[in-house]
């Protein structure tokens, strides 16, 4: 049996605005998700043509201001994580503590202290801490006063953003990531670029100049944080969903070729290779315009190519299949992506469709691609949990699902993969992120707490909870 590599950095990942809460504490500003209304309809509500991000607390609720209260009880959180044997741990800053509006010149000094805090208490467990510095959080007003990305303005606020972190915790913290899910822009803009309808989300030249904004902003941290320590490691984080041709049909084989480059490969090509490729202006074209017409300079695709990622973490949930041929196909629904549904797959609970072999395929594909270190930094089943009187939450189907996936995970480090970590997503409870409920779960830990908001917070160890802890005590042999 392959063994996992010595080091493996078994772990699991959280975002800030999506557990913290204390959204306008210790001088928070708020953030894009402050503005998401919950619930399943938060994504329409958002792509009405009239939404202009003003938070109506009489028709919407907004789970994120208080998230699992992970701002006061961090200490309790990383405390089980350390039970569970996690060896790293992956969060995101929140800008907005940082730079509450995000165009400040000077940092708060009150959210910096929080993290200061987070990351101490997770050293002191030996757990390596692995930041991502944007995950769907950008202060709200760079979205409302400056149009959020697609503006060159947020090059300069992101930079000294990424300066502050990276120089306070430069040697304590190694691994790093700058943008969460970067290239999800391509189906949903909202979130990574804080781009909606009203502010231009309709309009792919809009998210191609975002996507250009950031890959400079990106390039900037690989650089900042070299300078300070060679041996950092930065990476990009792309959502990677498996593509398949529905069939033989050459039509709908090339489509899913064009699907790859497109979606899965376009924002990891620029970021890991250092320069736009071959394929961008066929892509562009598409949405009738070319490479020229967005804003560049050369000195910035200059500094594209001289400050590549080291590694390439990315999101597997699951797979996706391509059928153009067959206009009436059944649609799955999933990860911010389309396509049909697979007859040969199972889904959740809602609708994202469960493949394990798909990872394997996902691993081989982006490694023989960028032949760099490969880092899983999200997977894991999204399920409506059932805890009973003794606080016993049974999640068997959830255990299975990752048992399934850390198979694949092995398989391809057998095919020769360089895979650095694994870190299920939502290893405790929290808000989701594309429907706003704490009912959708997938955590180690359960959080009482229900869509309403109702709950007494009280963490409790689920079933998933024992198995994991034997899985990195193993490293990866007792599954
Ligand atoms: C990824 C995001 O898309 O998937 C996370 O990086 C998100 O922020 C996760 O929470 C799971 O998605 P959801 O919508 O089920 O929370």
């Amino acid at each position: 049996m392959t063994e996992f590599p010595k080091g493996f950095l078994w772990g699991g990942a959280t975002a800030a605005n999506q557990l913290e809460g204390g959204y306008q504490e210790g001088g928070k500003g708020l953030s894009i998700a402050d503005a998401l209304p919950g619930g399943p309809e938060r994504f329409k509500i958002v792509n009405q043509p009239d939404f202009n991000w003003t938070l109506d607390e009489k028709q919407y609720t907004y789970p994120n201001h208080n998230g699992i209260d992970h701002y006061h009880r961090f200490k309790e959180d990383i405390a089980l994580f350390a039970e569970m044997g996690f060896k790293c741990y992956r969060f995101s800053i929140a800008w907005s503590r940082i730079f509450p509006k995000g165009d400040e010149t000077e940092p708060n000094q009150a959210g910096l202290a929080f993290y200061d805090a987070l990351i101490a208490e997770c050293l002191k467990y030996n757990i390596e801490p692995v930041i991502t510095i944007s995950h769907y959080e950008m202060p709200l007003y760079l979205a409302q006063h400056y149009g959020g990305w697609k503006n060159k303005a947020l090059i300069k606020f992101y930079e000294r953003f990424a300066d502050v972190v990276l120089t306070r915790y430069h040697k304590q913290v190694k691994y790093w990531m700058t943008f969460n899910e970067i290239n999800s822009a391509f189906h949903f803009p909202v979130m990574g670029q804080g781009l909606v309808p009203a502010n231009g989300a309709n309009e792919m030249q809009n998210i191609y100049q975002a996507w250009h904004n950031q890959f400079v902003a990106s390039a900037l941290a690989v650089k900042m944080g070299h300078a300070l320590d060679e041996k950092l490691q930065i990476g990009c984080m792309i959502l990677y969903a498996t593509a398949y041709s529905y069939d033989a049909n050459p039509v709908n084989q090339l489509a899913t070729l064009q699907h790859n480059q497109d979606f899965n490969f376009f924002c990891g090509d620029v970021q890991v290779r250092g320069e736009y490729p071959a394929y961008t202006n066929r892509l562009m074209n598409h949405f009738g315009f070319e490479f020229n017409d967005l804003d560049w300079t050369d000195e910035e695709l200059a500094l594209l190519k001289q400050n590549p990622v080291d590694y390439i973490g990315f999101s597997y949930y699951m797979s996706s299949t391509i059928n153009e041929t067959a206009a009436d196909a059944e649609l799955a629904s999933g990860n911010l992506i389309g396509g049909v549904k697979n007859p040969f797959l199972k889904a959740s609970e809602w609708g994202w469709q469960i493949d394990p072999i798909g990872l394997r395929i996902a691993l081989n594909e982006l490694y023989n691609r960028y032949e760099k270190p490969l880092f899983i930094v999200e997977n894991g089943l999204g399920a409506i949990d059932q805890i009973n009187d003794q606080h016993e939450v049974n999640d068997d189907y959830r255990i299975d699902y990752l048992r399934e996936h850390i198979e694949a995970m092995r398989s391809a480090i057998a095919d020769g993969v360089d895979v650095m970590g694994y870190t299920p997503w939502g290893c405790i409870d929290l808000v989701s992120a594309s429907t706003g409920q704490m009912s959708k779960r997938y955590g180690f830990i359960y959080v009482d707490l229900d869509d309403a908001g109702h709950g007494t917070l009280n963490r409790y160890k689920k079933r998933s909870f024992d198995w994991y802890q034997k899985v990195i005590a193993s490293n990866g042999a007792t599954l």
